[in-house]
């Protein structure tokens, strides 16, 4: 972490101004004017069905895609101007990335973490290091194109977190995993949140966040439409679970003013 800026967290490590993506000559909004503030250590947990503009909010944060409107800011380095910067400090677990499947384990986060600068000798026993934590030592000389779904996305969880990032982004990392790898998945969350690390997940599946985070923020075409504990947003909308307030809230107008928790 750079501490020149590190005194500019105050107000939140992301802090998400009016930011919009639009395809289409404006007709697809896949994000529009999303306002958002995550906290140093926070796991936040962004919330939405399919659709509702969950990957490209992280896509814009990570600086893959620009936006047409707003900005954002992650530490105090603004993610068009510093995308440098912002590359360093954050690790992206994306929603369907490419692998290398010709190379192995090893050699996939050897490329990885050269692209991160890392020495050749930290690299190598921060690889080792990831590898036992996610079980997969004796098959790190195997080619990742013989690994199941689980296994693969272990192999990608480990390449986000190669260069020890303050932040996480990780987009629908259970997504069509077992019960088991989902575990180990959640495990990881947990302990780098422990480490003091922020995290944000994005999810349509309710028990992810619901175990994972402290705030979760609902995001429905393309707007975020309530932020909160999931005990507010329970309390807020009158309802027994996350579930039902989910549906009560995706099933309503999320652009009614009736909302009082509105972000
Ligand atoms: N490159 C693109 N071109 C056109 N529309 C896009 C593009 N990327 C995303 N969208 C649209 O933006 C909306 C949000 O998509 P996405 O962020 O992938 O949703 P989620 O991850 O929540 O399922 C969808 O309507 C999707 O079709
Ligand atoms: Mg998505």
């Amino acid at each position: 972490m750079q501490t020149n800026k590190s005194l500019n967290i105050s107000n939140g490590l992301i802090q998400i101004k009016d930011l919009s993506k639009y395809y289409s000559n404006g007709r697809i909004r896949a994000v529009d004017e999303l306002r958002l503030t995550i906290h140093q250590g926070e796991t936040f947990g962004l919330l939405g069905p399919n659709g509702a503009g969950k990957t490209t909010t992280l896509r814009l944060l990570n600086g893959l895609i620009k936006p047409t409107n707003g900005t954002a800011s992650i530490n105090g380095f603004d993610i068009l101007k510093d995308a440098q910067q912002v590359k360093s400090i954050c690790g992206l677990l994306a929603e369907s990335p490419g692998v290398h499947a010709k190379l192995s384990a090893f050699e996939f986060l050897e490329l990885m973490g050269a692209l991160y600068g890392l020495r050749k000798n930290e690299l190598k026993t921060r690889i080792n290091e990831l590898l036992t934590f996610f079980d997969l030592s004796d098959r790190k000389n195997d080619l990742i194109e013989g690994f199941s779904t689980g296994m693969r996305q272990k192999v990608l969880l480990a390449s986000a977190i190669i260069h020890n990032p303050e932040v996480i982004f990780l987009d629908e990392p259970t997504a069509g995993l077992d019960p088991r790898a989902a575990r180990t998945v959640k495990e990881l969350v947990k302990s780098m949140s422990e480490r003091g690390k922020t995290i944000l997940i994005s999810s349509h599946r309710l028990p992810v966040v619901e175990e994972l985070c402290d705030r979760i923020g609902i995001i429905h075409k393309g707007q975020l439409i309530a932020v909160g504990t999931i005990t507010d947003i329970k309390e807020q909308t009158q309802t027994k679970t996350l579930e039902e307030a989910f549906i009560a809230i995706t099933g309503g107008n999320p652009s009614s003013s009736s909302l009082p928790w509105r972000a």
